[in-house]
């Protein structure tokens, strides 16, 4: 059985929405950053799979060896945790807590109940900025807030375990940055509150909840000055979560999961209007503190190793998330 963490999150419920086809599956969520009614989708979708909840914090050791030992799970995806850069500025030690000790406290549990298959939710935020591009697994580790250092944390606790190198196929995903919707329509990226993120802003933006998008800077060394960043389907992510599952080399492998290509701030906006039909207004503003100019995934190691290539496009992005969007304003 396998063991989802953060499961009704936005990378989460996705990779439960496709792994469920394959498996039945429990989630644990604490509801921080979701809702339950992500749950009830989930089983609108695939009513004929087991997909069981628990709503429990990782945190909570006696309850998740509950879980782990009653369901005899063999597989854990770990996706709960914190993920706002901004928040993590103003408030380390609650991320600290939040995403490192709890992770520790899932990984005792790994070991303790012999668990052979693990995959870790990182992010290419490890890599802080950029000394060459495009960025690959050997790119040198260096966070520049308190959120990136979390996932290096994390990363290490896994890297430098010998038990887990003898005795299980960990494998760190580094995303790049997720984005668009399940095809369905019915799940997709609903952050609470005012989202950090360009996309879900975009999308409020197209939903007339605000009035613009402020375009964070247009004086960077890239092709029209805004950022650029390497945008991935939230489909092809889950497609590489799949393959990484499967792969079972025992030991710690780390995979950078991207397109390789890499897309401006404009160059978003104006596929999102030219796919959509919607106009999406935007403002140029000053650069927001802590962003880089241009971040983007080799992506040839999970190609070469876990046979993952993304295949679906910034016009297939834009267009699947828009189709969430537009029913769940
Ligand atoms: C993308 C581009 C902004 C908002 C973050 C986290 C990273 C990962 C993905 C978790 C940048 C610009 C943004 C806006 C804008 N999350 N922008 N106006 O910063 O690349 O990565 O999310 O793992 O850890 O750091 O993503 O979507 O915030 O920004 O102009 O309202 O859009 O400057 O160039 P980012 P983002």
């Amino acid at each position: 059985m396998i063991l989802i963490t953060g499961g009704l999150g936005f990378i989460g419920s996705h990779f439960a929405a496709e792994a469920c086809k394959d498996s039945p599956l429990v989630i644990v969520d604490n509801l921080s950053n979701t809702t339950l009614n992500i749950y009830h989708k989930l089983l609108r979708i695939r009513k004929k799979n087991y997909i069981f909840f628990h709503n429990t914090d990782i945190h909570n050791y006696a309850e998740m060896e509950k879980i782990i030992q009653f369901y005899k799970i063999n597989s854990v995806i770990h996706f709960a945790g914190l993920k706002s850069v901004g928040e993590s500025v103003s408030s380390p030690a609650k991320y600290y807590y939040n995403n490192v000790i709890g992770s520790k406290s899932l990984f005792d549990l790994i070991k303790i109940n012999n668990i052979q298959n693990l995959i870790f939710s990182s992010s290419a935020t490890v890599y802080g900025k950029p000394q060459k591009l495009p960025l690959d697994e050997s790119h040198p580790i260096r966070a520049t807030n308190p959120y990136g250092q979390n996932k290096i944390d994390i990363e290490n606790l896994l890297i430098n375990d010998s038990y887990l190198k003898n005795n299980c196929s960990v494998k760190i995903l580094r995303y790049f940055n997720p984005i668009g919707a399940h095809p369905s329509g019915v799940i997709g990226e609903s952050p609470k509150g005012i989202p950090n993120n360009l996309m879900p802003y975009i999308l409020k933006v197209a939903q007339r909840v605000y009035q613009k998008v402020s375009v964070f800077g247009n004086d960077y060394d890239t092709h029209d000055g805004t950022g650029v960043r390497d945008y991935i389907h939230i489909m092809d992510l889950v497609a590489g979560h799949i393959k990484a599952l499967n792969y079972q080399k025992k030991g710690v492998s780390i995979f950078n999961l991207g397109t390789g290509q890499g897309y401006s701030v404009l160059d978003l906006i104006k596929t999102f209007e030219r796919v959509n039909h919607i106009s999406v207004p935007f403002e140029l503003v000053n650069r927001r503190p802590g962003d880089v100019a241009a971040v983007y995934a080799n992506p040839f190691k999970a190609e070469s190793v876990l046979d993952f290539k993304a295949k679906r496009t910034l016009e297939d992005m834009c267009r699947d998330a828009w189709i969430f969007a537009k029913d769940n304003s």
